[in-house]
């Protein structure tokens, strides 16, 4: 396994982390007892980051991936946790509430179901419109005096946002999406992290799943999957997006790749500072994503793919309207 170094403080992190949430929630049922052996598997290849939020599942994320590393040594590992997002027992959001007080009272649930003493990474899954930014990041900042979080990270903000509360605390990373087909950082969000030393841990790499070559025009999904609701997955833009997704199988053919590790190889070729967060919920597909580690992407590659898969080729916005609209990362 590569390692990377996140953000100005130089936490050592593996090259790949593993995502959770979809073994809990907006992707479909999910085995559990697959979900826990995709986890230890990551571990045995040499994954340390895994990320998920107190949200995924209504705390049931974090349960799962405590029970999975549950007797694993702590310094083999770095837990990322999202918090802040408001849901009602259907799993609708309501909101974000990153005020102080819920910050606080927010880790302590995180702590028991994690069965952990200290998160490695903590950080609001979404700016607050109600709350300073500044506030935020001084609970985060005193639990970290108090040994509860080692690092602040942030989620789908902007460059501003990411400025302002590094002046009060450093952020280690910033988790934000980022792909072939969603390049929005590249503008203004990716240079301020970097002028920072603020790292990036990038997730939605295979675009939930659209480049991961195993989608099927026909894929029926279930009830409270989150793409029945993204512009990507939807009617005719989907027909477009799965021809860019054959353009980019048959490139990763010629590098005796798959779709999806050539998506991941992208990602880990646009920078150091950059650690994709893969969503596997299975054995089969972690192997699949490891493989991307084997792919040595030259210039040429690289130009080939970004002319063949251009910055803004994809159908659709990668949230719906709505979310689009109160993204600060869009902003
Ligand atoms: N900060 C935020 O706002 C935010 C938002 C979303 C996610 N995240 C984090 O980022 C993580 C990754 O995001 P994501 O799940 O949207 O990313 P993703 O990796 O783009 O999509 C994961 C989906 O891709 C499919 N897939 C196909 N081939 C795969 C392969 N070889 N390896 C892995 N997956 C493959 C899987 O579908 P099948 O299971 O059907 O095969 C899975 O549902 C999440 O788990 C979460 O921790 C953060």
């Amino acid at each position: 396994m590569i390692g990377r170094t996140l953000g100005a403080a130089g936490l050592r992190v593996s090259g790949l982390g593993l995502g959770c949430m979809g073994m809990s929630d907006l992707y479909g049922p999910a085995d559990e007892e697959e979900s826990i052996a995709t986890i230890r598997a990551a571990l045995d290849a040499g994954i340390t980051l895994f990320d998920t939020g107190d949200y995924y599942g209504h705390g049931h994320n974090e349960l799962l991936l405590g029970a999975a590393l549950r007797g694993v040594p702590r310094e083999r590992f770095v837990v990322s946790v999202k918090f802040g997002a408001l849901r009602d027992p259907g799993g609708a959001w309501l909101g974000i509430d990153t005020r102080p007080a819920a910050v606080k009272n927010a880790i302590g649930y995180t702590l028991k179901r994690l069965a952990l003493d200290h998160i490695d990474i903590y950080r609001p899954g979404r700016l607050d419109p109600a709350v300073p930014i500044e506030e935020t990041v001084g609970a985060i900042a005193e639990l970290i005096r108090a040994g509860y979080v080692r690092y602040l990270g942030l989620s789908e903000v902007g460059a501003e946002t990411v400025r302002r509360a590094n002046a009060v605390h450093p952020v280690l990373d910033l988790q934000i999406e980022y792909s072939l087909i969603s390049r929005g950082i590249e503008a203004t969000i990716l240079p301020a992290a970097r002028a920072l030393g603020v790292g990036i841990t990038a997730y939605g790499v295979l675009s939930r799943g659209l480049l991961g070559g195993h989608w099927a025009r026909d894929r029926a999904l279930p009830k409270g999957d989150i793409r029945n609701h993204l512009p990507r997955f939807s009617g005719d833009n989907l027909g477009r997006n799965l021809e860019l997704v054959e353009t980019l199988r048959m490139l990763a053919q010629a590098k005796g790749a798959t779709a999806a590790q050539l998506a991941i190889a992208w990602v880990l070729a646009r920078g150091a500072d950059i650690v994709p967060l893969v969503g596997a919920r299975r054995r089969d597909r972690l192997t699949e994503a490891l493989g991307a580690l084997e792919i040595a992407l030259t210039s040429d590659d690289i130009a080939r793919l970004e002319s063949a898969v251009p910055a803004g080729a994809a159908a659709g916005t990668r949230y719906d309207a709505r979310q689009m609209g109160i993204l600060d990362s869009e902003r």
